[in-house]
């Protein structure tokens, strides 16, 4: 749910349609985050779109994420959500899927979406799987995030959890103020 990795991460996929220097973080909410993730300039229109979209909605997808974990893709010619699940302390469970899709979901360029869906999320997948082995190191070290436009949804992702568990810690112990994150 950030736009810093599509250039690094998905080289082979996104680079070339919605490239990392292109990204713009949107307007958050207590319940949501998102960004819009612009079109490189060589990147032909993806259609057909609704005539109502701006040129700019033409040029761009925009993702945002209800928290904790439902991520939905605003594409100009499909709509693509994710539901994300915790399964164990260590896992997840992903149901996806593309809606907004022409009256024949088999029509080929459905499935030709689906078939890139599949690719960018295949990549996605072997980098997470990388990185939680890399988060059990002992010499592993937190980093600073990109700026706003890059990393700021992980930013709000992650003021969202602090208000829930800040509101947990809270309840136990009523010697806390309403609002205090611990
Ligand atoms: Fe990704």
């Amino acid at each position: 749910m950030e736009g810093y990795h599509l250039s690094p991460l998905h080289a082979k996929t996104l680079h070339s349609i919605t490239p990392t220097v292109l990204c713009e973080k949107l307007p958050d909410g207590p319940a949501f985050t998102g960004y819009r993730a612009n079109f490189h300039a060589d990147c032909p229109e993806r259609g057909p779109f609704h005539p109502d979209l701006t040129d700019q909605e033409r040029r761009s997808d925009v993702f945002y994420c209800i928290y904790p974990s439902f991520v939905v893709g605003f594409c100009p010619h499909f709509t693509l959500y994710m539901c994300i699940r915790p399964l164990s302390a260590d896992s997840v469970g992903v149901r996806w899927g593309v809606t907004g899709v022409p009256a024949n979901p088999q029509a080929e360029e459905v499935l030709q979406y689906v078939r890139f869906c599949k690719a960018f999320c295949d990549e996605d997948r072997a980098q997470l799987e990388r990185l939680q082995i890399g988060l059990h190191s002992p010499s592993h070290r937190l980093g600073p995030l990109a700026p706003d436009d890059y990393e700021g949804t992980v930013w709000d992702l992650v003021q969202y959890m602090a208000r829930r568990l800040g509101q947990a810690a809270n309840e136990r112990d009523p010697s806390i103020g309403a609002g205090e994150v611990q």
